[in-house]
């Protein structure tokens, strides 16, 4: 058999690498399928770099435009690398055009589709990526889903229980098989002149948050305000999508440290040694939750409901004040909870599925 893996953005690298390191030791035949979709050194090349991750055979380089632009050059390069190649199987990984577009390449050509971390909603049709994950799950033959909670979703839209299962999210096996290596290489906190405990981390990234003026400088107020109160140092590493808007809009926060985007080894550094951590991450929400660092996530909804459940996380929306209390909130709570992503396997458990079955 013959697997196509298709990942195009820094958390697909990220959570697709458990599944390549099972794939590389079971000597399964597979190819990656890289969409171009990221393509700055440290949104891409640096996770292969880190995760010893082989090189694409295939990139589409279709880079950054539109919605549509984006969706559709990854549909029609995904056709033409499916054609010559004839996977099996095709896996995809999370919410991003290049997810939605790898899936309805493949399905419309019969491969099969395996979408890993199925099943996760936020209710929000404004966000593109929920457009992309509602698309997906419906065009997808393995439906990898990372909890109970995900299957009962697709279950409740009709996909059929043969189709889905439940496997725990392959972010869980990323962070058990780097944390170790980072703690070991780490000398990112010295370098920030950053103390443990000592600081706050933020990512913030997400179109509906960052490519609106009045939300952006709400949010970055609402930051202001906690390192106002709190007096440790607030670092943010920014995505380039968000430093553009940040210099279009003329934001300039004046109390977070702004740095470029870091390598994962790095960013689990900062993750596991912050006092707590303020996202609209998806994956940071998760590795938050895994890592036992509180998290006040800078959305009104989450398609991570288990970390609000299990406690360790809280919706704050992207008012100041509300920011301010939430942030309050996480601090004085006792950081005990069990992780609900998995055990670390998922990336195993998946690979045996798609191998038995094909
Ligand atoms: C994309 C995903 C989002 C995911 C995020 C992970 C979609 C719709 N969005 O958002 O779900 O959370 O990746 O980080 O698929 N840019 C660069 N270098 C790059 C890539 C992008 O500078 O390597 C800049 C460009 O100015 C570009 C902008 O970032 O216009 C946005 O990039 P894009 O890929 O459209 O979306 P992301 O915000 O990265
Ligand atoms: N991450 C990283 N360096 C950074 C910021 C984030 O390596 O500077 C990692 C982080 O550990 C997580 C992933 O990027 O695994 C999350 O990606 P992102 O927030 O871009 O996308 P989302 O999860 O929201 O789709």
């Amino acid at each position: 058999m013959k697997i196509a893996i298709a990942l195009g953005t820094r958390p697909e690298i990220i959570k697709m690498s458990p599944v390549i390191r099972e794939l590389e030791k079971r000597q399964v035949t597979y190819f990656i399928l890289h969409t171009g979709q990221h393509y700055s050194h440290n949104l891409d090349r640096v996770f292969f770099e880190q995760l010893k991750l082989p090189q694409a055979k295939y990139n589409l380089e279709v880079g950054s435009g539109s919605h549509a632009q984006q969706t559709a050059k990854i549909l029609i390069g995904v056709e033409n690398v499916l054609r010559d190649e004839s996977p099996h199987i095709i896996l995809v990984e999370g919410d991003t055009n290049s997810v939605f577009a790898g899936a309805l390449a493949a399905t419309k050509l019969h491969v099969k589709v395996g979408h890993v971390e199925a099943g996760l909603r936020s209710y929000d049709r404004s966000m593109p990526e929920e457009i992309n994950r509602i698309l997906t799950d419906h065009c997808s033959d393995y439906l990898f889903a990372p909890t109970p909670k995900a299957r009962q979703i697709l279950l409740g839209e009709g996909i059929s229980k043969e189709k889905i299962f439940v496997t725990g999210n392959t972010i869980v096996d990323a962070v058990y098989q780097n944390l170790g290596i980072a703690k070991e290489q780490g000398n990112t906190l010295s370098s920030l002149n950053l103390t443990p405990k000592e600081y706050f981390l933020v990512t913030l990234h997400r179109q509906e948050n960052v490519d609106n003026p009045r939300r952006f400088a709400s949010i970055l107020k609402g930051l202001d305000k906690v390192a106002a109160e709190f007096r440790i140092p607030t670092v943010y590493p920014v995505h380039p999508h968000s430093r553009k808007r940040m210099n279009e809009f003329g934001l300039d926060p004046k109390n977070i440290t702004l740095i470029e985007p870091v390598s994962f080894l790095d960013f689990l550094q900062l993750e596991s040694n912050a006092r707590l951590i303020l996202t609209d991450s998806g994956g940071v929400q998760e590795e938050a939750c895994i890592l036992g660092i509180p998290c006040v996530t800078l959305r009104d909804n989450t398609e991570r409901p288990e970390t609000l459940e299990v406690g360790s996380n809280l919706l704050a929306g992207t008012l100041p004040d509300k920011i301010l209390r939430c942030t309050r909130l996480m601090l004085n709570k006792e950081n005990k909870w069990s992780n609900p992503f998995g055990d670390g396997k998922a990336g195993q458990r998946i690979v045996r599925i798609i191998t038995e079955d094909n």
